[in-house]
Protein backbone atom coordinates (compact mmCIF):
# COMPACT_ATOMS: atom_id res chain seq x y z
CA UNK A 1 0.00 0.00 0.00
CA UNK A 2 1.44 3.22 -0.72
CA UNK A 3 -0.72 6.29 -0.62
CA UNK A 4 0.39 9.32 1.10
CA UNK A 5 -1.58 11.98 3.11
CA UNK A 6 -1.79 14.97 0.51
CA UNK A 7 -3.88 18.03 2.55
CA UNK A 8 -4.97 20.68 -0.35
CA UNK A 9 -6.41 24.01 1.21
CA UNK A 10 -9.14 25.26 -1.47
CA UNK A 11 -7.93 28.69 -2.17
CA UNK A 12 -11.55 29.42 -3.25
CA UNK A 13 -11.53 30.36 0.45
CA UNK A 14 -8.47 32.47 0.08
CA UNK A 15 -8.41 36.29 -0.65
CA UNK A 16 -7.79 36.54 -4.12
CA UNK A 17 -7.12 39.77 -3.86
CA UNK A 18 -3.47 38.41 -2.57
CA UNK A 19 -3.12 34.40 -4.12
CA UNK A 20 0.44 34.31 -4.19
CA UNK A 21 0.73 35.36 -0.48
CA UNK A 22 -2.59 33.37 0.61
CA UNK A 23 -0.76 30.38 -1.18
CA UNK A 24 2.59 30.92 0.09
CA UNK A 25 1.02 30.77 3.91
CA UNK A 26 -0.85 27.57 3.30
CA UNK A 27 2.69 26.49 1.98
CA UNK A 28 4.51 27.55 5.14
CA UNK A 29 1.55 25.97 7.29
CA UNK A 30 2.18 22.75 5.62
CA UNK A 31 0.09 22.28 2.82
CA UNK A 32 1.23 19.64 0.38
CA UNK A 33 -1.23 20.81 -2.57
CA UNK A 34 -2.91 23.95 -3.37
CA UNK A 35 -6.38 23.55 -4.51
CA UNK A 36 -7.51 25.47 -7.48
CA UNK A 37 -11.19 25.40 -8.19
CA UNK A 38 -12.28 26.44 -11.91
CA UNK A 39 -15.87 27.04 -12.19
CA UNK A 40 -18.06 28.30 -15.52
CA UNK A 41 -20.79 29.71 -14.41
CA UNK A 42 -22.89 26.83 -16.46
CA UNK A 43 -21.66 23.23 -15.06
CA UNK A 44 -22.05 25.01 -11.15
CA UNK A 45 -23.84 28.32 -10.56
CA UNK A 46 -20.64 30.14 -9.78
CA UNK A 47 -18.35 31.89 -11.67
CA UNK A 48 -14.56 31.72 -10.35
CA UNK A 49 -10.97 31.39 -12.18
CA UNK A 50 -9.54 29.93 -15.08
CA UNK A 51 -6.03 29.65 -16.65
CA UNK A 52 -5.16 33.04 -16.80
CA UNK A 53 -4.86 33.50 -12.61
CA UNK A 54 -3.39 29.67 -13.00
CA UNK A 55 -0.58 31.21 -15.09
CA UNK A 56 -0.31 34.16 -12.78
CA UNK A 57 -0.13 31.94 -9.69
CA UNK A 58 2.05 30.00 -11.06
CA UNK A 59 4.78 32.31 -11.90
CA UNK A 60 5.00 32.50 -7.53
CA UNK A 61 4.84 28.97 -6.83
CA UNK A 62 6.45 26.01 -7.44
CA UNK A 63 3.37 24.13 -5.53
CA UNK A 64 1.18 21.20 -7.07
CA UNK A 65 -1.31 23.24 -8.22
CA UNK A 66 -4.52 20.63 -7.79
CA UNK A 67 -6.65 21.76 -10.26
CA UNK A 68 -10.55 20.93 -9.96
CA UNK A 69 -12.58 21.74 -13.06
CA UNK A 70 -16.29 22.38 -12.76
CA UNK A 71 -16.81 23.22 -16.18
CA UNK A 72 -19.15 21.56 -18.92
CA UNK A 73 -16.54 21.01 -21.53
CA UNK A 74 -13.35 20.00 -19.80
CA UNK A 75 -11.46 19.62 -23.12
CA UNK A 76 -11.27 23.00 -23.84
CA UNK A 77 -9.70 23.61 -20.74
CA UNK A 78 -6.53 20.95 -20.91
CA UNK A 79 -4.31 23.00 -23.20
CA UNK A 80 -4.56 26.71 -21.41
CA UNK A 81 -4.41 25.00 -18.22
CA UNK A 82 -1.34 23.00 -19.17
CA UNK A 83 0.47 25.87 -21.24
CA UNK A 84 -0.75 28.13 -17.22
CA UNK A 85 1.30 25.43 -15.51
CA UNK A 86 -1.63 23.26 -13.51
CA UNK A 87 -0.28 20.06 -12.13
CA UNK A 88 -3.53 18.04 -11.90
CA UNK A 89 -6.62 18.28 -13.83
CA UNK A 90 -9.72 16.94 -12.75
CA UNK A 91 -12.50 16.58 -14.57
CA UNK A 92 -16.48 15.72 -13.88
CA UNK A 93 -17.60 12.35 -15.36
CA UNK A 94 -20.53 13.53 -15.59
CA UNK A 95 -20.11 15.65 -18.73
CA UNK A 96 -16.93 13.55 -19.68
CA UNK A 97 -19.15 10.33 -20.56
CA UNK A 98 -18.35 10.38 -24.47
CA UNK A 99 -14.68 11.30 -24.52
CA UNK A 100 -13.01 10.27 -21.01
CA UNK A 101 -10.27 8.53 -23.01
CA UNK A 102 -9.43 11.71 -25.11
CA UNK A 103 -9.34 13.49 -22.69
CA UNK A 104 -7.11 11.63 -19.95
CA UNK A 105 -4.59 11.16 -22.93
CA UNK A 106 -4.59 14.96 -23.92
CA UNK A 107 -4.23 15.78 -19.73
CA UNK A 108 -1.39 13.65 -19.54
CA UNK A 109 0.16 14.51 -22.99
CA UNK A 110 0.41 18.71 -21.40
CA UNK A 111 2.50 17.13 -18.84
CA UNK A 112 -0.50 17.19 -15.99
CA UNK A 113 -2.06 14.36 -13.72
CA UNK A 114 -5.51 13.35 -14.67
CA UNK A 115 -8.41 13.19 -12.02
CA UNK A 116 -11.80 12.20 -12.02
CA UNK A 117 -14.51 13.88 -10.27
CA UNK A 118 -17.91 12.90 -8.85
CA UNK A 119 -20.99 14.96 -7.99
CA UNK A 120 -22.81 13.52 -4.66
CA UNK A 121 -25.92 12.13 -6.61
CA UNK A 122 -23.38 9.86 -9.78
CA UNK A 123 -22.78 6.67 -8.35
CA UNK A 124 -19.42 5.27 -7.85
CA UNK A 125 -19.92 3.13 -10.73
CA UNK A 126 -19.52 5.49 -13.57
CA UNK A 127 -15.96 5.82 -12.54
CA UNK A 128 -14.46 2.35 -12.50
CA UNK A 129 -13.81 2.23 -16.37
CA UNK A 130 -11.65 5.39 -15.55
CA UNK A 131 -9.28 3.87 -13.34
CA UNK A 132 -9.38 0.67 -14.87
CA UNK A 133 -8.78 1.95 -18.36
CA UNK A 134 -5.21 1.07 -20.15
CA UNK A 135 -4.55 5.08 -19.39
CA UNK A 136 -6.29 5.49 -16.51
CA UNK A 137 -6.95 8.37 -14.02
CA UNK A 138 -4.26 8.91 -11.40
CA UNK A 139 -7.12 10.13 -8.96
CA UNK A 140 -10.79 10.16 -7.66
CA UNK A 141 -12.30 13.06 -6.13
CA UNK A 142 -15.58 11.92 -4.19
CA UNK A 143 -17.34 15.27 -3.53
CA UNK A 144 -18.95 15.46 -0.33
CA UNK A 145 -21.10 18.69 -0.97
CA UNK A 146 -23.39 19.56 -4.29
CA UNK A 147 -19.71 21.11 -6.36
CA UNK A 148 -20.44 25.08 -6.58
CA UNK A 149 -19.42 27.00 -3.01
CA UNK A 150 -17.35 26.78 0.03
CA UNK A 151 -18.22 26.31 3.21
CA UNK A 152 -21.07 23.67 2.84
CA UNK A 153 -21.85 21.08 4.90
CA UNK A 154 -20.15 17.74 4.87
CA UNK A 155 -22.09 14.63 4.04
CA UNK A 156 -21.16 11.35 5.38
CA UNK A 157 -23.21 9.34 3.21
CA UNK A 158 -20.75 10.26 0.73
CA UNK A 159 -18.30 7.72 2.59
CA UNK A 160 -19.62 4.28 1.19
CA UNK A 161 -18.13 5.46 -1.84
CA UNK A 162 -14.76 6.33 -0.41
CA UNK A 163 -14.63 2.56 1.34
CA UNK A 164 -16.19 0.98 -1.74
CA UNK A 165 -13.34 2.42 -4.03
CA UNK A 166 -10.74 1.83 -1.37
CA UNK A 167 -11.18 -1.45 -0.85
CA UNK A 168 -11.48 -2.06 -4.78
CA UNK A 169 -8.45 0.12 -5.28
CA UNK A 170 -5.87 0.22 -2.60
CA UNK A 171 -3.14 2.31 -3.82
CA UNK A 172 -5.23 4.82 -5.94
CA UNK A 173 -5.16 8.29 -4.38
CA UNK A 174 -8.94 9.15 -3.52
CA UNK A 175 -9.60 12.73 -2.82
CA UNK A 176 -12.70 14.20 -0.91
CA UNK A 177 -13.68 17.63 -1.26
CA UNK A 178 -16.33 19.43 0.93
CA UNK A 179 -17.26 19.81 4.39
CA UNK A 180 -13.57 19.00 5.21
CA UNK A 181 -11.94 19.79 8.79
CA UNK A 182 -11.46 18.86 12.54
CA UNK A 183 -15.14 17.56 13.11
CA UNK A 184 -15.37 15.55 9.75
CA UNK A 185 -11.57 13.91 8.58
CA UNK A 186 -12.02 11.07 11.22
CA UNK A 187 -14.98 10.01 8.79
CA UNK A 188 -13.10 10.59 5.50
CA UNK A 189 -9.84 9.25 6.52
CA UNK A 190 -11.72 6.15 8.04
CA UNK A 191 -13.58 5.64 5.29
CA UNK A 192 -10.20 5.34 3.06
CA UNK A 193 -9.76 8.79 1.70
CA UNK A 194 -6.21 10.44 1.62
CA UNK A 195 -6.52 13.88 -0.38
CA UNK A 196 -8.04 16.23 1.85
CA UNK A 197 -9.59 19.82 0.48
CA UNK A 198 -10.46 21.85 3.06
CA UNK A 199 -11.38 25.45 2.55
CA UNK A 200 -13.21 27.30 5.63
CA UNK A 201 -11.52 25.10 7.73
CA UNK A 202 -8.45 26.02 7.07
CA UNK A 203 -8.73 29.53 6.27
CA UNK A 204 -11.38 30.63 8.55
CA UNK A 205 -9.21 29.15 11.82
CA UNK A 206 -7.11 30.90 14.18
CA UNK A 207 -4.27 28.59 13.40
CA UNK A 208 -4.56 26.72 10.12
CA UNK A 209 -1.18 24.90 10.65
CA UNK A 210 -2.61 23.14 13.09
CA UNK A 211 -5.22 21.98 11.47
CA UNK A 212 -3.35 21.23 8.26
CA UNK A 213 -1.14 19.27 10.51
CA UNK A 214 -4.26 17.48 12.54
CA UNK A 215 -5.82 16.00 9.16
CA UNK A 216 -2.57 14.65 7.88
CA UNK A 217 -2.06 13.06 11.30
CA UNK A 218 -6.03 11.46 10.88
CA UNK A 219 -4.79 10.55 6.92
CA UNK A 220 -1.87 8.84 8.15
CA UNK A 221 -3.15 6.92 10.80
CA UNK A 222 -5.94 5.64 8.91
CA UNK A 223 -4.23 4.31 6.02
CA UNK A 224 -1.77 2.07 8.43
CA UNK A 225 -5.22 0.04 8.43
CA UNK A 226 -5.02 -0.86 4.99
C1 LIG B 1 -16.82 23.32 -3.93
C2 LIG B 1 -15.34 23.24 -4.16
C3 LIG B 1 -14.53 23.05 -2.94
C4 LIG B 1 -14.69 24.11 -1.87
C5 LIG B 1 -14.51 23.42 -0.55
O1 LIG B 1 -17.44 23.24 -5.17
O2 LIG B 1 -15.03 22.17 -5.04
O3 LIG B 1 -13.16 22.85 -3.26
O4 LIG B 1 -13.80 25.16 -1.97
O5 LIG B 1 -14.73 24.34 0.48
P1 LIG B 1 -15.06 23.91 1.96
O6 LIG B 1 -13.90 23.14 2.49
O7 LIG B 1 -15.27 25.20 2.65
O8 LIG B 1 -16.31 23.06 1.92
ZN1 LIG C 1 -12.91 21.62 -5.36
Amino acid sequence: MGVTPKIAPSMLSSDFANLASEAKRMLDFGADWLHMDIMDGHFVPNLTIGAPVIESLRKHTKAYLDCHLMVTNPIDYVEPMGKAGASGFTFHVEVSKENWQELIGIIKSKGMRPGVALKPGTPIEEVYPLIDSENPVEMVLVMTVEPGFGGQKFMPEMMDKVSTLRKKYPSLDIEVDGGLGPSTIEMAASAGANCIVAGSSVFGAPEPGAVISLMRKSVSENQEKY
